[in-house]
């Protein structure tokens, strides 16, 4: 069984996350868990004036996914940061390129799920993940998101990601803050939670 887990991240949080979730989705048994990103859009000039030059070098060896590998995962975890409410460009862009696959149906049945992270705490990662599940299921997949059972979710005694929809984590106005414990947990959860759904689902069919 495949798990895919596909992202986008500027400054590293979202690729911290990514980590978490391929933690999660390995700990369920005979999982091949693999971590992709997505291609950049940005000229590096522009890169460079957001600053996002050096934290970029920390994801570098982290191999870009090409479309057309997708038809092989048996699920797709996808990470994105918060964008005006909205996954980011690079994104967008890789999942625009997925219309030959649409086309075939090649992505039908199997399972998506999105985690996300925001500058600040109401500043949109519902939004993203869930205008992000348009596309996966235009694309046919099963969602799956972050269930209750997830008891880091209830937390109110400090400042937290995390919803129904899918782990997320609040980076700061200026990215001064790494996913905290109990968004990692959340992550990790939601990575044990997609794999254990995919390996069911694979068994049934
Ligand atoms: C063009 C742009 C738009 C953004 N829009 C939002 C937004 O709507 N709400 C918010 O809280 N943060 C917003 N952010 C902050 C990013 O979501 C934040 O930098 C990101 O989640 C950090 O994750 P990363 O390090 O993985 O890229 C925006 C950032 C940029 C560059």
């Amino acid at each position: 069984m495949k798990i895919f887990i596909v992202y986008y991240s500027m400054y590293g949080h979202i690729h911290r996350m990514a980590e978490a979730v391929r933690e999660g989705a390995g700990e369920i048994g005979g999982a091949d868990v693999r971590l992709y990103r997505v291609p950049e859009t940005l000229p590096e000039e522009v890169l460079k004036n957001m600053g996002a030059l050096e934290p970029q070098k920390a994801m570098a060896h982290v191999p870009v996914c090409n479309v057309n590998d997708l038809p092989q995962a048996d699920a797709i975890i996808f990470g994105t940061p918060t964008r005006f409410g909205n996954m980011c460009g690079q994104m967008r862009q890789f999942l625009d390129a997925t219309g030959e696959l649409w086309s075939q149906g090649a992505l039908v049945g199997k399972v998506g799920s999105v985690f996300t992270s925001s500058a600040t705490q109401h500043g949109g990662q519902e939004s993203t993940i869930l205008s992000f599940h348009i596309t996966l299921l235009h694309q046919g997949m099963v969602l799956v998101g972050l269930p209750y059972s997830f008891a880091g979710q209830m937390r109110i005694d400090e400042i937290t990601g995390g919803s129904p929809y899918g782990a997320s984590t609040i980076a700061g106005g200026r990215g001064e803050r790494m996913p905290s414990e109990n968004e990692l947990a959340a992550a990790r959860f939601q990575g044990r939670h997609v794999a254990g759904i995919a390996l069911k689902l694979s068994r049934k069919s």
